[in-house]
């Protein structure tokens, strides 16, 4: 059985203790937020115990892991506090706000010889994951192109609006574009120029909605477009198109307010050039769920973790610092 502690009983927080309850093999046994009520009200709808702040979870309970839920400015501090009092890390994305940062983390786990993953859950959810796989397979020849979309709300859940500060999320190009980014990488490996455009909003935490293309060094090309600046009832919206040889895959997932209403249905789609329409069969579970099952999986069974690295999260993040650095200052930046 693996222990496990959430710090931040907030909107991902709650996703990840659902998924947790699902799994036989794990255990909530730790809830730590600085808002004494909410978190409170959290850990009495998990049962499990309260804690104000991290130093007193670590001086009294012998947990397994901790998964890092805190606003983004936080994971930094709070990881290699972690890794330091010996406990294995799950750190939702972005992994920290900059490259020397995401390097601080990587040292700690490597000198503590704990197991570290990050939250860059798409890698995970079953549409992204088997169109890799079809990808992979070369059943559609050579990939050539692909494109992302990620189009959300502003947020307004987040604690103290920490979101719409640039200093403590990086903004929308930081936040929520970097599973597009994370996932292009995965795809097509490392990326070597970016260019992009975006919409600039101090109010909203700095770029609101950015375009980014991407070169990477196989020749391939991507191009992600994402943003938190819409309004009203539009909904969350998730687009993925990969043109290869012999076909293409598309994917066009539209949910409600937020990502809590991703149990709606959208079919992954194979078009082929011989004309025919594919429609595979994918994986039913949850994305978030799966990403824990692995998790939880790798601390109890001692396997390496191999998927969503702390080197994936940084590599993710390196990119989303160049795309905002290019849309910011309008060049194209080398990687
Ligand atoms: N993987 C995903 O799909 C996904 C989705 C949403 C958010 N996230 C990431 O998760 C993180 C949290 O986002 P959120 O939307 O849950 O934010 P949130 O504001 O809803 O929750 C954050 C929680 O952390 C608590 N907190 C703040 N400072 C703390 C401290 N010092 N000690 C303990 N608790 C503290 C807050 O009180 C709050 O309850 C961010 O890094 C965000 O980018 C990932």
């Amino acid at each position: 059985m693996i222990k496990v502690a959430i710090v931040g009983a907030g909107f991902i927080g709650e996703v990840h203790a659902n998924s947790y309850r699902q799994i036989d093999n794990a255990d909530i046994i730790a809830i730590v937020d600085n808002v004494e009520k909410k978190g409170k009200k959290f850990a009495k709808k998990f049962g499990a115990a309260f804690y104000a702040n991290l130093d007193d979870l670590i001086k009294s309970e012998n947990v397994d892991s901790i998964d890092i839920c805190t606003p983004t400015f936080l994971h930094t501090e709070m990881a290699i506090k972690a890794a330091n009092a010996g406990k294995n890390i799950f750190c939702e994305k972005p992994l920290a706000l900059s490259l020397e940062n995401a390097g601080r983390i990587i040292e700690a786990v490597k000198k503590n010889k704990v197991k570290a993953m990050v939250g860059h859950v798409i890698r995970f959810w079953p549409e992204y994951a088997k169109a890799k796989e079809i990808v992979d397979s070369g059943q559609l020849g050579e990939p050539l192109h692909a494109f992302c979309e990620r189009l959300a709300v502003t947020p307004d859940w987040h604690e103290g609006n920490w979101g719409f500060n640039e200093k403590y999320s990086g903004g929308a190009s930081i936040d929520l574009h970097i599973h597009d980014l994370d996932y292009l990488i995965w795809l097509f490996g490392k990326p070597s120029l970016v260019k992009a455009q975006g919409v600039y909003n101090e109010k909203l935490g700095g770029l609101v909605h950015i375009a980014t293309n991407i070169e990477f060094a196989n020749g391939k090309s991507g191009l992600a477009e994402g943003g938190w600046g819409f309004s009203g009832s539009f909904p969350f919206t998730m687009v993925l198109r990969i043109l290869c040889e012999k076909g293409s895959i598309e994917w066009i997932f539209r949910a409600g307010k937020n990502i809590e209403e991703r149990s709606q249905k959208a079919n992954l789609t194979v078009y082929k050039s011989d004309g025919s329409i594919d429609e595979p069969k994918v994986e039913q579970e949850d994305g978030y769920l799966l990403e824990c099952k692995y998790f939880i999986d790798c601390l109890e069974n001692n396997k390496d973790i191999e998927i969503a690295t702390l080197e994936d999260g940084r590599n993710a993040l390196e990119l989303a610092l160049a795309a905002t650095k290019s849309a910011k200052e309008g060049k194209t930046i080398k990687i």
